[in-house]
């Protein structure tokens, strides 16, 4: 008897007095289903108008639904034929399951580093890839800085005066860990934007991702074990890897994001991956789910752990925040890794791991001995601007205010820098990224030359392990206003122009 499979419908229960709405509840049980093979690869999903009438619902919410499974992967759509359930490359996914597998300066640093420990040499040379120093007010077009100059700072003052005035700051010791009550806040956060499955008792607070990676790195992993990270790949984490003596794999990325392929031919005795799934920086690929579950494949199987940074998944701008690789992971493989540094501003200096639950005693025993990374005033501050409804209300501002931003640059760049730059919009971040279009042109004359300008710029080779064949300029506009921007771009254009002219005379 051929085999019946459920219809769509019956798959998805609605409870219209949940605070979860409508399209998200859809959307979720259609993904559960997927995720768990009740849907299979190329099962045909009913038409929206079909589905929403089966379920009571509007149109619009199910078109919201299937609108973001499709973003993320799981749905297909094929012209007017219809939506079907995507395939999820179920050979990687096998293969994942399958395959455990300076010198000194001076005289001052050689005698200092003499009396260092092996690994602590280690993380000196590696930190030296790190900028020092207060990095001040953001300069166009420097990447990684949120729009500071439109923090809501009375709402924020009056948050702290009030918390002191009302004598709530807890001036003993907390727990190591951080704050029972931002805990619970991030934890609830996390679940309903980010998809993270976490308790409480599994967030630990920290002073941002920086720490966050070298602490969970430092956890899991020994001296001389193998980590894959992204080529290109966050120099933060790179140096965080090195530091701690560890051998860094660097692993190829493409439009999916790290090809797990590579990786195991790469490195296959790896023991962990650094990844940015949501939004691989710089690049800006978004993981693919057959992408994700052979990572998670790989690492059940070759009891190795994923380190999952995601530092800028609220800032989408066509669709909604990707959910988190953590959400998918049944093995309790990934330690999940978030910052407030974009979200509110990078020297608040609070960010939070999610352990896995297997990890928890370990985390809060390293805790008990490292940690109270966070001061209890700003803990509160956190908590309250997220339970008071600020921070979803500032989320919401900077995504349409980055989209905006995003607009400006582009149109500025297309105008003045064409001649130069290959920019095209980015459907999330925080930074575009401008092509070289001579590729004999070096990106190191073209930073050279916009500094003389005022214009600080990074190329996309600083982040990777080998030399791109093509290589590009990193382009942060989130920081910027349009009109910082133009003045930027006008200068920008005057330096490369001038180089052009001042090149031609050489040579004539
Ligand atoms: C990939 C990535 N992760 C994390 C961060 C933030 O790090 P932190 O939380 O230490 O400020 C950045 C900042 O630029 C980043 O680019």
């Amino acid at each position: 008897m051929p085999k019946t499979r459920p219809p769509v419908h019956s798959l998805v229960l609605i409870d219209a007095s949940q605070a979860v709405p409508l399209w998200r509840q859809i959307y979720e049980q259609i993904r559960a289903a997927i995720s768990s093979g009740r849907l299979a690869a190329g099962v045909r999903l009913p038409a929206s108008r079909a589905l929403a009438s089966d379920l009571v619902v509007s149109r619009n919410s199910v078109t919201a639904a299937y609108a973001q499974l499709r973003a993320e992967g799981y749905l297909v759509q094929r012209g007017r034929v219809g939506t079907f359930v995507a395939t999820l490359a179920p050979d990687r996914v096998e293969m994942g399951a399958r395959a455990p597998r300076a010198r000194s300066k001076t005289a001052h640093t050689v005698a200092t580093r003499r009396q260092l420990s092996r690994v602590a040499a280690m993380a000196m040379t590696a930190a030296e890839r790190r900028p020092r120093g207060d990095r001040g007010l953001p300069v166009p077009f420097r990447i990684g800085d949120p729009a500071i100059d439109v923090f809501p700072v009375r709402v924020w003052s009056r948050l702290v005066a009030r918390s002191w005035r009302n004598g709530r700051v807890p001036l003993g010791y907390l727990d190591p860990a951080g704050s029972r009550t931002l805990r619970e806040a991030i934890a609830e956060y996390l679940s309903g934007s980010r998809g993270v499955r976490c308790e409480w008792q599994q967030v630990f607070i920290v002073s941002g991702t920086q720490q966050a990676v070298d602490l969970a790195i430092r956890l899991v992993l020994s001296p001389g074990d193998a980590v894959w990270i992204e080529d290109p790949c966050y120099s933060g984490a790179r140096s965080a890897i090195d530091a701690s003596g560890l051998t860094a794999v660097s692993v190829p990325v493409d439009g999916e994001g790290i090809s797990v392929d590579d990786g195991l031919r790469l490195e296959p005795k790896a023991r962990g991956v650094y990844v940015t799934p949501s939004h691989q920086f710089p690049l800006g690929a978004v993981m693919s789910v057959s992408r994700r579950m052979a990572l998670l494949g790989w690492a059940a199987s070759a009891d190795a752990w994923i380190i999952e940074d995601d530092y800028d998944s609220e800032f989408r701008y066509a669709s909604r925040p990707l959910p988190s690789l953590q959400g998918l992971d049944e093995q309790g493989r990934v330690i999940y890794v978030g910052t407030f540094s974009k979200t509110l501003f990078p020297g608040l200096r609070v960010g939070y791991l999610v352990s896995p639950p297997g990890l928890v005693d370990a985390f809060q025993a390293a805790f008990a001995l490292g940690g109270r990374y966070a001061s209890a005033d700003a803990q509160l501050v956190v908590t309250e601007f997220i339970t008071e409804g600020h921070f979803e209300r500032h989320l919401r501002r900077m995504r349409a205010l980055y989209a905006a931003r995003q607009a400006a640059l582009l149109t500025y760049a297309q105008g003045q820098l064409s001649e130069w730059l290959d920019v095209s919009p980015s459907a999330a971040g925080l930074h575009l990224i401008g092509w070289i279009r001579d590729r004999g042109s070096s990106a190191a004359k073209i930073i050279e030359r916009a500094a003389e300008a005022g214009v600080e710029l990074r190329a996309l080779s600083h982040y990777t392990q080998r030399m791109p064949k093509h290589d590009a300029i990193l382009l942060g506009y989130a920081a910027f206003t349009p009109a910082v921007m133009e003045a930027a771009t006008r200068r920008l254009r005057g330096a490369l122009a001038g180089r052009r002219a001042s090149g031609a005379r050489a040579r004539a």
